[in-house]
């Protein structure tokens, strides 16, 4: 049976590739890369930073192959994505099948955490229901852009026994979500917190854009006194670079004089939590 690895590597910083990672990268023969056809494969440059580092005696191959595109033109969004994942198994069997022996181990390379806001495991669910390819799947956790955006700021993103919750940019579209006053925003290309700051007084905005990496950006401050400064900072860097990630925290900070806890949707402040995790 053949192995695959998923190791996640980090945000962008490549001191953040974790020992374990190392340790599964240096288990892979082959690496499989499916190249985007974007100026973002800058991305693509700091994988094989990252393994000239950790790797220095080589003895590993790499193998590419182009990434499908996504239909992004198609109104049908999850039945778009599902078929650009279909797509996306294809390839990896292929390439599985042409580079590696039957009891081979080959590694893909996450950005971040494999976890979060990464298809990789769902491609790979996909490769198991082909049933072309038999594998043994591996997970090595890494350091997601959510922890590195924490990090940055030094805050914690929950409140004292409070919840958090990590969404999109489309999704904040629709709205601020009920019952959670802390947002940590992924994948956001149309600087969603200007819809936010116009609806919503006492929010602060913790902002973040190629974490961990020497081009890094942040900016912080309440919402509604700092969200032009990031839009112009964003398309500023946006244009000086061709692409641009970014993640940020959202926090209402109205009815937190003290920050003990959570306030529901009616500001109300509940009784803080017995908690002792901060
Ligand atoms: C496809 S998701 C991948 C997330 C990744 N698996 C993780 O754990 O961070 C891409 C999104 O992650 C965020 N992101 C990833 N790396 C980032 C970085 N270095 N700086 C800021 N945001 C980043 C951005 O919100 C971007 O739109």
């Amino acid at each position: 049976v053949r192995t695959l690895l998923l190791i996640g590597i980090g945000a962008g910083d490549p001191s953040q590739v974790t020992v374990q990672a190392v340790e599964a990268m240096r288990r892979a023969e082959v690496f499989l890369v499916l190249d985007k056809d974007s100026p973002a494969d800058e991305l693509g440059a700091l994988r094989e930073q990252i393994c000239a580092r950790y790797l220095p005696d080589g003895g590993y191959r790499v193998r590419h192959a182009p990434d499908p595109a996504r239909d992004r033109r198609s109104p049908r969004y999850a039945e778009a994505v599902s078929d650009w994942h279909e797509q996306r198994a294809a390839v990896y069997e292929e390439l599985l099948v042409q580079e590696l022996p039957e009891d081979g181990v080959a590694g893909v390379l996450v950005w971040g955490d494999p976890a979060l806001y990464d298809s990789t495991l769902r491609v790979v669910d996909r490769l198991r229901r082909r049933g072309v390819v038999e594998v043994d799947v591996e997970v090595i956790p890494g350091i997601s852009s959510v922890q590195a955006l924490a990090a940055a700021h030094q805050v914690l993103l929950n409140r004292v026994g409070g919840p958090i919750l990590v969404t999109t940019g489309r999704r904040l579209r629709d709205g601020w979500p009920a019952g959670v006053d802390d947002l940590v925003v992924m994948l956001d290309s149309h600087c969603v917190f200007t819809e936010i700051a116009a609806t919503d007084a006492d929010v602060e905005i913790y902002w973040g854009a190629y974490l961990g990496t020497p081009d890094e950006l942040l900016v912080a401050g309440p919402l509604r006194e700092v969200a032009d400064q990031i839009v112009r900072t964003r398309a500023a860097a946006r244009e000086r670079k061709g692409w641009v990630m970014d993640t940020y925290l959202l926090r209402r900070v109205a009815d937190h004089p003290d920050q003990t806890g959570p306030t529901g949707q009616t500001g109300q402040q509940r009784p803080a939590d017995p908690v002792s995790d901060g």
